[in-house]
């Protein structure tokens, strides 16, 4: 195990060294815990891409300080990148535009574009100034597995491939950032649902002629995220949406529980959010032969939810 660290300003200083010497750091974020290393050391990038046992044409998230540091990475910032990113950064929304050649291609899966963004938690923040680079940060979970929102979420193996990880806390927003990309002109379309819907997207650009496309649209050309596998997010005990749980049933529930392996959360899909992957976890560990998922509702601002539900239980429709 690594050490789990209170992010203090001798500790922030720790990890800051750490990254510029090429290792990794756990980072806690707004959405869920990452493990950061500097996007730009191709060494750093490997071994990240080695510590998740993660495939290496699936691209990593690139984290900046701030807006006016994205020419760093981008080579051209779409009208669309821009009006998005001046209203949602700091903040869940990553943006993917053309990258810039200097950034190794290892960091972007031997793409050409580079997904961006800026993150609202404070030692995140802290910790880009601080190590006065970009930092590559993907979901610090093993592939496929559920992505944690605690720094105790963080799993043995792979936190021993952590320098250390700095203890944010429990992540406000519980579910990652929203993808959009930005590349095709005319139009944004949603790579990865998240706690930015569409909705928020389509009022920041009303009137100005872009189409907002769905996640999981088809329409428009098949650019599409190397990442979004269907079984994915996944705790390891199986998992299944139902109508209602019995009194003998284990899982999460929106109603008082019947028995102790039934977690209520709540009816709204924030704070729904907030806690989803901490209650997993916390079934998981329980050794239970199922998990069931109480039906949530289907509106706008629960797609995030459902899309995590749904590639849990490693069916899309
Ligand atoms: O909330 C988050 O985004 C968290 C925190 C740590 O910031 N990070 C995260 O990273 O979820 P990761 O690596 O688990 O997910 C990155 C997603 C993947 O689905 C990947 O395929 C997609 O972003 N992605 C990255 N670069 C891309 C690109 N150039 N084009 C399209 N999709 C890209
Ligand atoms: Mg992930």
């Amino acid at each position: 195990m690594s050490r789990i660290l209170l992010p203090t300003a001798e500790n922030l200083a720790l990890a800051a060294a750490a990254i510029r010497e090429g290792k990794l750091v756990g980072l806690p974020t707004e959405t869920v815990y990452g493990i950061a290393a500097d996007a730009f050391n191709e060494e750093a990038v490997r071994a990240t891409f080695e510590a998740k046992g993660r495939p290496p044409e699936n691209p990593l998230i690139v984290h900046l300080a701030d807006l006016s540091e994205l020419e760093r990475v981008a080579s051209f910032v779409p009208v669309a990148a821009y009006l998005l990113a001046a209203q949602f950064w700091p903040g869940p929304l990553t943006i993917v535009v053309p990258k810039q050649p200097q950034l190794p291609a290892v960091t972007t899966g031997g793409l050409d574009t580079v997904a961006v963004r800026v993150p609202k938690h404070p030692v995140a923040r802290k910790l880009i100034r601080l190590a006065g680079t970009p930092l590559s940060a993907p979901s610090a979970n093993p592939f496929m597995g559920l992505s944690p929102t605690r720094a105790d979420h963080i799993e043995g193996n792979l936190a021993s491939q952590l320098e250390l990880i700095l203890d944010g806390g429990p992540c406000d927003v519980g579910v990652e950032s929203t993808v959009v990309d930005t590349i095709v002109e005319g139009r944004v379309r949603i790579l990865r649902a998240g706690a930015v819907s569409q909705a928020d997207i389509e009022r920041i650009l009303a009137g100005t002629g872009f189409i907002v496309e769905a996640a999981g649209s088809s329409t428009g050309e098949p650019r599409r995220s190397p990442g979004l596998y269907v079984r994915h997010y996944a705790p390891r005990t199986p998992l299944r949406i139902v109508e209602r749980l019995g009194p003998e049933d284990a899982g999460l529930v929106l109603h008082p529980p019947l028995n102790p392996n039934q977690i209520e959360l709540p009816r709204r899909a924030k704070p729904y959010a907030a806690n989803l992957y901490a209650t997993l976890h916390d079934l998981d560990r329980r050794g239970l032969g199922e998990i069931l998922v109480q039906s949530p509702p289907e509106t706008g601002p629960w797609a995030a939810v459902w899309d995590r539900l749904r590639r849990a239980t490693g069916k899309m429709h």
